[in-house]
């Protein structure tokens, strides 16, 4: 439950907002004034009163409730006090009751949200640049869909181009059944770079050719095309289930070729198209912004006239609330340009439109080379990261049973954890060392607090779970009481914001909460049986909602490590 807002709504301020007013409250340091404290200074001025009297007047109109147990006016401060014993038993004996459907709820009924994220590129390296799109589109994905939204997960493939005519063509020229068929990805993208660099006037032409033949339908190179495309997908795919990635549809570019023309009707409908050196283009001069070109002078169609497309597409067969694309920031200009268009178009859907822009991934020791020459394959950051975890766990629990499906979920955590923990649109530098730290502001750290909790409930299966008696709580149990119970609207804020790393934070933060519970208060030898029944309990609650909250990051919860 939200308190901040719940004592906001029950307060009167002349010309404060019930915002700026829950913005206002405060966790004080000592909590044994109150859970909250209002501090009246900032009312001062606009109410003409002391602070004092401000504080006192509105503690006399307070009514306490099952929710706040006690208001009082300390030197010009509100404090407020929860009922604690009352917020345990609804949040813990709630958590216990939903498992993992704790957090969740059914705020998207009848809603639909497109999400479009990963979006690789047939033939083409998946590399770490692709790291963060696929994995926030992940998370998104599994957020609105907890939150009872309909979540359309789609994968955007490029797969059209003429790039695709010299990938042929590089083929032809040296290209091996056999070979390709072993090396897969590495060795289309062996023949695509090679053919970059040894390209001649003639081989130009050939690329042509061939992408003209496989536009036409011309069933060899289709049959060659279609081949690589499987490669592609096949080694993605391999990606995607290391890393908890799901999609309901791969409708690359291509599909939607033949559903151009209508849409170039429609801008003619609209009289939006003019001509501008034999290209046909929407004039966006008016709002700042280049042309956005609709069909080249040869009349073909560009990578912005297939989104135009598959705009409308998604619009006719989703009927959706949201359409999410999940891409960097470098293409802000091209979809502030696409959904500027649509608008013009008249489609009143132009407003759920959202580009969910997000910063670059660097790795710190940026000279890494790969076996691959330059590009940094995600494949490699993600084994690199599980070897690095396989050799710690080695040394700091040798015994350990199933390591190696352990130090997969500890090493992928870690490359997916990075991704997400900081502000989406920041560009971030991923450290292997800093990402597996047992004891920082990693997933490491996360998964080993759940693996304690499980250790703990493990050794008190026998002992009943409490059941809402009162039990004067501590401050350190309350805090994770507190904790707990932020995590479903922790849930509704990341989805509404885009912003997994505010799930990836309260992990954090509940950890390290849980952790000092677990310091300071005992929990199997727990001073009366109430107590340890309750501390069980709480244990148990923390470790759901904790388990959930990784699970919507796509993160593996390890039992023991
Ligand atoms: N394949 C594109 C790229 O790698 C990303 C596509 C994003 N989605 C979209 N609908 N434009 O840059």
């Amino acid at each position: 439950m939200d308190h901040k807002a719940y004592i906001a709504e029950r307060l009167k301020i002349e010309g404060v907002t019930k915002e700026e007013i829950a913005d206002s409250l405060a966790v004080p340091p000592d909590t044994s004034l109150g859970d909250y404290a209002l501090p009246c200074f900032k009312f001062a001025k606009l109410l003409r009163r002391s602070p004092v009297a401000i504080a006192e007047g509105l503690a006399a109109d307070f009514k306490t409730d099952g929710v706040i147990s006690s208001v009082s006016a300390v030197n010009g401060y509100l404090n407020f006090k929860i009922d604690r014993t009352g917020l345990a038993e609804e949040v813990i004996l709630k958590a216990l009751r939903e498992k993992c459907a704790y957090g969740a709820s059914d705020m998207g009924a009848g809603k639909t949200v497109c999400i479009d994220y990963s979006s690789v590129n047939i033939a083409k390296p998946f590399h770490i640049g692709h790291l963060s799109t696929t994995v926030l589109g992940g998370a998104l994905y599994r957020i609105f869909n907890f939150l009872g939204y309909r979540a359309v997960g789609i994968n955007h493939l490029g797969d059209y181009g003429t790039q695709f005519g010299k990938l042929i063509a590089a083929y032809k020229r040296w290209g091996d059944r056999e070979e390709v068929e072993n090396g897969g990805i590495h060795a289309i993208n062996d023949l695509y770079v090679r053919f970059n660099n040894e390209a001649t006037e003639e081989m130009e032409a050939e690329a042509r050719e061939y992408f003209r033949l496989i536009e036409s339908g011309d069933s060899e190179a289709n049959e060659l095309f279609n081949r690589f495309k499987s490669i592609t997908l096949a080694y993605v795919e391999k990606i995607y289930s290391r890393l908890n990635v799901q999609f309901d549809s791969y409708c690359g570019e291509s599909f939607y070729i033949d559903k151009i023309p209508a849409v170039i009707d429609a801008l003619k409908e609209k009289n939006l198209l003019k001509e501008s050196r034999g290209a046909q283009v929407v004039d966006l001069d008016a709002y700042g912004m280049p042309p956005f070109i609709v069909l080249r002078s040869d009349g073909a169609s560009l990578y912005a006239t297939r989104d135009l497309a598959a705009a409308f597409y998604r619009k006719k067969t989703y009927d959706f609330d949201k359409c999410l694309y999940v891409v960097a920031y470098q293409q802000n200009l091209h979809f502030n340009q696409l959904f500027k268009v649509i608008e013009l178009m008249g489609e009143p859907w132009a407003k759920d439109m959202v580009h969910v822009a997000y910063g670059m991934v660097s790795l710190e020791d940026g000279a890494m080379s790969t076996r691959k020459g330059k590009v940094v394959w995600l494949e490699d950051v993600i084994s690199r990261s599980v070897e690095k975890a396989a050799a710690i766990l080695a040394e700091k629990n040798p015994e350990l049973a199933g390591r190696d499906d352990i130090a997969e979920q500890v090493g992928v955590g870690a490359v997916v954890f990075g991704a997400l923990y900081n502000n989406k649109i920041k560009d971030i530098v991923f450290s292997y060392d800093k990402a597996l730290n047992f004891d920082g502001e990693t997933s490491v750290y996360v998964q080993y607090t759940c693996a304690r909790a499980a250790s703990v409930l493990a050794k008190l299966k026998d002992t009943p779970l409490w059941n809402g008696e009162e039990v004067g709580m501590n401050a350190r149990e309350f805090e994770l009481v507190k904790a707990v119970s932020d995590f479903p609207d922790t849930v509704k804020a990341a989805a509404k914001n885009y912003e997994p790393s505010m799930i990836a934070r309260w992990c954090v933060d509940a950890a390290q909460t849980f952790n000092k519970f677990y310091i300071d208060c005992r929990i199997v030898n727990a001073e009366t049986e109430t107590l340890r029944r309750f501390r069980k309990a709480l244990t148990e609650a923390t470790l759901t909602a904790l388990t959930n909250a990784l699970t919507l990051l796509g993160i593996g919860v390890p039992e023991k490590m």
